[in-house]
Formats: structure tokens, C-alpha cells, sequence
């Protein structure tokens, strides 16, 4: 059954460096740091951030409490996101995100498997 879901849009040239600190996890930092060309780096986060804030909506119906930093997403070998945590035992949260050159979006959505 599905308990939640949450989309989000967020302007690419909204997200700053500054920022990262308040939208990265410690390992999600590791990647970006690594990313070479700045215009991937404000994709990935701006990507990130609005992604968060869809997993932050969604959780919230499923009346769960989570916070940006205590979100991880890392991409798999396919370069599929997948939500490493929160992870609550008998929920399912599957995301989603895409960036065009000005906006990133994120989708989540929160699945009880009872
Ligand atoms: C996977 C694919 C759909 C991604 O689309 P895109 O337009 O390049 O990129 P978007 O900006 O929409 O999305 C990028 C995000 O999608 C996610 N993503 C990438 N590959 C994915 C996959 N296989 N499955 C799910 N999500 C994926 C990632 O989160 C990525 O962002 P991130 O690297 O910052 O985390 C695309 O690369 C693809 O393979 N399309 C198929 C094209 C095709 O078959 N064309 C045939 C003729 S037109």
C-alpha cells in the first residue's frame, strides 16, 4: 500500500557550494568531489537536493520524521539513485530524479510492504 509520496523542483542556480554541506551526506560529498566539470557538480547536487526534499514529502505522509543530511542516496552500477538510508524496516521507498539545464526534479514514493 502506498503511504506517501513527494515531488520536487529546484532551480539549478539556486544551489551553491555552500550549500552542499547542509544537502550532502558524508559519502555522497565523496562523489561530488570527485565530479571533474562544475555544471555535473550543480546537476548532482541540485538533483540531490530536490530529490531529498520529494523523500522528505513523502516520509512525512507516512507520518516519519527524516532530515536532509540523515538522507543518502548513492547511484548503483546502472547509475539507478537508490535510497541507502533512512531504511525502515517494512517500508519501500522507491525515487526518481532528472535534470534539464535550469530545474532538477525528484520523486519519491513510500510503500508499507505489511
Ligand atoms: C537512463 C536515462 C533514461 C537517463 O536520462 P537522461 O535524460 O540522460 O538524464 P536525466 O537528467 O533525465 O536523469 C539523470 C538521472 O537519472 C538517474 N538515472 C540514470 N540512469 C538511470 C537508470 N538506468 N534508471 C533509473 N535512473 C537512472 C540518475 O539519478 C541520474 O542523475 P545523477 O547521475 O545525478 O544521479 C538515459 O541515459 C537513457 O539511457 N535513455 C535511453 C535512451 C534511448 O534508449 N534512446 C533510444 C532512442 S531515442
Amino acid at each position: 500500500m502506498i503511504l506517501g509520496i513527494g515531488v520536487d523542483i529546484c532551480q539549478n542556480n539556486r544551489i551553491n557550494v555552500e550549500l552542499s554541506q547542509r544537502i550532502l551526506n558524508e559519502l555522497e560529498f565523496e562523489f561530488y568531489n570527485n565530479l571533474k566539470l562544475d555544471a555535473r557538480k550543480t546537476e548532482y547536487l541540485s538533483g540531490r537536493f530536490a530529490c531529498k526534499e520529494a523523500i522528505i514529502k513523502a516520509f512525512s505522509q507516512a507520518d516519519k520524521e527524516v532530515y536532509m543530511r540523515d538522507i543518502i542516496i548513492l547511484n548503483d552500477d546502472l547509475n539507478r539513485p537508490q535510497l541507502i538510508k533512512p531504511n525502515f524496516t517494512n517500508l519501500k521507498v522507491s525515487i526518481s530524479l532528472s535534470h534539464e539545464k535550469d530545474y532538477s526534479i525528484g520523486f519519491a514514493i513510500v510503500e508499507s510492504l505489511d
